[in-house]
């Protein structure tokens, strides 16, 4: 295949997935920082639109992009556009010939794909419109099984489905550069996962916040509340090595009953180090330990390259962690105590998410990036309820509704910061660095309705629906 080398000032094409809305830009962005690149998006450019078109970038950074995108479906080097077909044949005719001859010579092979968005044509009329496009000097062979260029011409009808116009609102003629890895939904789906929990976490989802941490080969990502693992294996798919803590005995060793209808108890195999082993990243595995989140058992050291987590809403699994609200009595000293079953007390939501941005600020390398969910009780939500903390940036809060009055955050964090490089505390002017100052009273009383209200609802089809 012909090379893009010294074909510059080009611009690609992303036709994106019209799920997850919210989580899209800072995917891309994310995937293209890792490359070292900025998003430099066309004018005119439209966030919920199903077609970004983006400038300065190489091919290179296009293809590594969608080798990890569960967003974006395709990407094309974009050759000409237009409001109707008559400005995308002008765009076309346009373009500079140099950089279209090295797919259209002879020798070569090639097919033309009809994509339209919102709107269903029939056969013939695809014909048609690749019949029309004659005026573009194809001289290769066409061979429409295993050609060596695909081309795109990529109808975008708008988004509402109740009034499709007879013609498109746009129409874009690109070379398809590459997919993204929207089969990994599937061939991850939590269905036909070996160990799963009530709370394991989807796998699209779990990809995006692989990629909205921008986790990459061998980073060292954990996960203090892992279940059973969804996260890590996201993360070790894409080359990090993992590990995590969980409260729950069970959860962590495998055991208990199985949250599956047909079986009972948990098959002798049942753990995050199976799941791992079932998606060929066992070697990324490094351990996985009982431990409260709540609880400092970790040497103080920038450790992490990314957490990454779902922390308990209190929903569908308490939200607990040790320790007793009565005083404990200790056992006199020489007293043998045969074995220790710790008791717990509640661990409210305000408290896990200021541990969490502490801990986090405490463990993260810097640069690196926490990302997890904060649960949401829509009516009442506003953004100055997010937790901040003066190590960490903000870098992007996505919405996924659940219900009419509930829905989850996703929060993507970067630390900026070391807590010892911090003047004083009381330089820390932000009442909402929680962290620091204690809880403030506005949010205690936000996360207390949330714990009420989210306990009456079962939120289990819409939080696992893969
Ligand atoms: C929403 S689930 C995580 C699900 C996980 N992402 C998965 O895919 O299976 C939250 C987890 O936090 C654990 N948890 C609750 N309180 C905890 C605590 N104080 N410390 C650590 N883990 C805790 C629960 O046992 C539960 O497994």
């Amino acid at each position: 295949m012909a090379t893009s080398s010294g074909r510059s000032c080009l611009q690609y094409l992303l036709h994106l997935a019209q799920d997850n809305l919210d989580f899209r830009l800072p995917e891309i962005k994310a995937l293209l920082a890792l490359r070292g690149k900025p998003f430099h998006s066309c004018k005119n450019f439209k966030e919920k639109s199903p077609f970004w078109c983006l400038n300065g970038l190489v091919e290179e950074d296009v293809r590594s992009i969608m080798a990890r995108s569960v967003c974006a479906k395709s990407a094309f080097e974009l050759w000409g556009h237009g409001r109707t077909h008559s400005e995308l044949r002008t765009s076309l005719l346009n373009y500079p010939s140099e950089n279209m001859s090295p797919f259209m010579h002879k020798d070569s092979t090639y097919r033309i794909n009809v994509y339209t968005f919102n709107k269903t044509l029939q056969f013939a009329e695809r014909i048609k419109r690749i019949d029309a496009m004659e005026y573009l000097q194809f001289e290769g062979t066409v061979n429409l099984k295993n050609p060596q260029h695909i081309f795109c011409l990529l109808e975008d009808y708008g988004t509402d489905p109740n009034n499709i116009p007879e013609h498109p609102d746009y129409i874009y003629f690109g070379r398809w550069i590459a997919d993204g890895q929207r089969e990994l939904i599937q061939s991850h789906s939590v269905k036909n996962r070996h160990f799963i929990g009530n709370t394991s976490m989807d796998a699209g989802l779990s990809f995006i916040m692989a990629n909205h941490a921008r986790v990459k080969e061998n980073d060292l990502v954990f996960d203090p509340f892992v279940g059973t693992g969804s996260l890590l294996v996201a993360c070790s798919h894409f080359g990090a090595y993992v590990c995590g803590t969980d409260i729950d005995y069970n959860t962590i060793h495998g055991k208990g009953r199985s949250s599956r209808k047909s079986q009972k108890w948990r098959g002798p195999d049942e753990n995050i180090r199976a799941n791992l082993r079932q998606y060929g990243t066992e070697k990324m595995y490094l351990d996985v330990m009982v431990s409260d989140a709540s609880k400092p058992v970790w040497r103080e050291a920038a450790l992490f390259d990314a957490i990454i987590t779902d922390p308990p809403y209190g929903i569908r699994e308490s939200t607990r962690r040790t320790g007793s609200n009565k005083e404990i009595t200790k056992p006199t000293e020489g007293i043998y105590v045969e074995s220790h079953v710790p008791v717990s007390q509640a661990y409210h939501l305000s408290d896990i998410f200021t541990d969490l941005l502490n801990f986090s600020a405490h463990h993260l390398v810097m640069g690196g990036r926490l990302v997890y969910w904060l649960p949401v009780y829509r009516p009442e939500y506003c953004d100055e309820m997010v937790p901040l903390h003066p190590c960490l940036q903000l870098i992007s809060n996505c919405e996924q509704t659940l219900s009419s009055h509930t829905s989850r955050r996703l929060i993507t964090m970067e630390k900026i910061k070391n807590p010892e490089d911090l003047d004083t505390l009381a330089n820390v002017a932000d009442p909402r660095f929680s962290p620091y100052q204690g809880h403030n009273a506005f949010r205690e009383k936000y996360f207390s309705g949330l714990n009420k209200r989210c306990g009456k609802e079962d939120h289990r089809s819409a939080v696992n629906g893969d």
